[in-house]
């Protein structure tokens, strides 16, 4: 059984491979059309979702399999019902959970009482779905990733952890350009270091941004407060404040330099108004792209059994 829990779960071949599926759907989707015809997919959302609930949905739906959406209201993991209750019984009905958590111990939680894949729509500490749509942007608008700069600006997050361990298997020049007391997490960074040795990619951590966006082929940025985060805002708003993408950071980077955001933005805080609808910005083809990696994921979890 396959889960899709974290991308250092996967080999590079895997990755490479979810990239190429991908693509393959875009181009083709009706070649895919019946290959989950008679499953069920459950999406379990214990935080609110535009992009991910509709891809994989939608998803769901285009690859011949039914979704089953449950809200947190319905549900009220460890509340009304423990993670390993709700694992067991769903694993009995159906053939697979998408599941968007608050804590990335619950995720876990859900998989080792699973006897059905779970697939991580985003925890507080990865969001893998996200990354493989960002790979597959890069791809497309940039080329191959060893060849360029890639900087992402802002909170060390999931989006962030997501993206190191994706670069540190694949090969890559990642630099991570956040505030000293929000960089990204220790087990992560040692995690891709160990990496990078094998695959020979660069992943550089700094606090300046003027140095991450200089010459970069990829600006990157992602909210100051992720979900859960809310009563952190104060705090965060005060030490983020020079981690923004404007029309001053842009100029730094290459000419040409794609702009990308997993989206929800906050047009005033990691990124202006300005820049996001600039020619540059490439945030809308990155969301239609979580489309072809949740289709291509939801291939690689449950079309074998
Ligand atoms: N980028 C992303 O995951 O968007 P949603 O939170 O709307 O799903
Ligand atoms: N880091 C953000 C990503 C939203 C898709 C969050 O967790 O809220």
């Amino acid at each position: 059984m396959k889960h899709f829990i974290s991308l250092k779960d996967l080999s590079k071949k895997e990755i490479l491979t979810l990239i190429s599926e991908s693509c393959a759907i875009k181009k083709n989707p009706l070649k895919f059309k019946n290959k989950l015809k008679g499953k069920y997919v459950g999406l379990l959302f214990e935080k609110p979702s535009l992009r991910t609930k509709t891809a994989f949905y939608i998803g769901s739906l285009q690859l011949g399999a039914s979704p089953v959406y449950y809200s947190h209201h319905e549900i009220k993991l460890e509340k009304r019902e423990t993670i390993s209750d709700v694992s067991r019984t769903l694993s009995n009905f159906l053939d697979g959970i998408v599941s968007r958590t608050f804590s990335h111990n619950t995720i876990l939680e859900l998989a080792k009482f699973s006897s059905i894949p779970v697939i991580n729509g985003l925890s507080d500490f990865l969001h893998p779905s996200q990354v493989l749509a960002d790979l597959i942007t890069i791809y497309e608008l940039k080329g191959d990733i060893k060849k360029l700069k890639v900087a992402y600006i802002g909170d060390g997050n999931n989006v962030c952890h997501s993206l190191i361990q994706a670069f540190s298997i694949l090969g890559g020049n990642l630099c991570v350009a956040t505030p000293k007391e929000y960089s990204p997490s220790r087990n992560i960074v040692m995690e891709a270091k160990n990496h990078c040795s094998k695959s020979g990619a660069k992943i550089n951590l700094m606090t300046s941004i003027q140095e991450a966006a200089m010459d970069a082929d990829v600006l990157y940025t992602d909210a100051w407060v992720s979900m859960g985060r809310e009563k952190e805002r104060q705090g965060r708003k005060k030490a983020f404040k020079e981690f923004q993408i404007n029309d001053k950071i842009l100029k730094l980077a290459k000419k040409g330099a794609i702009v990308m955001h997993c989206l929800p933005a906050h047009r005033g805080e990691e990124i202006t108004d300005s820049v996001i609808e600039s020619k540059n910005s490439v945030v809308f083809a990155q969301a239609q792209n979580r489309l072809y990696s949740a289709k291509a994921i939801l291939l690689y979890c449950l079309g074998q059994n």
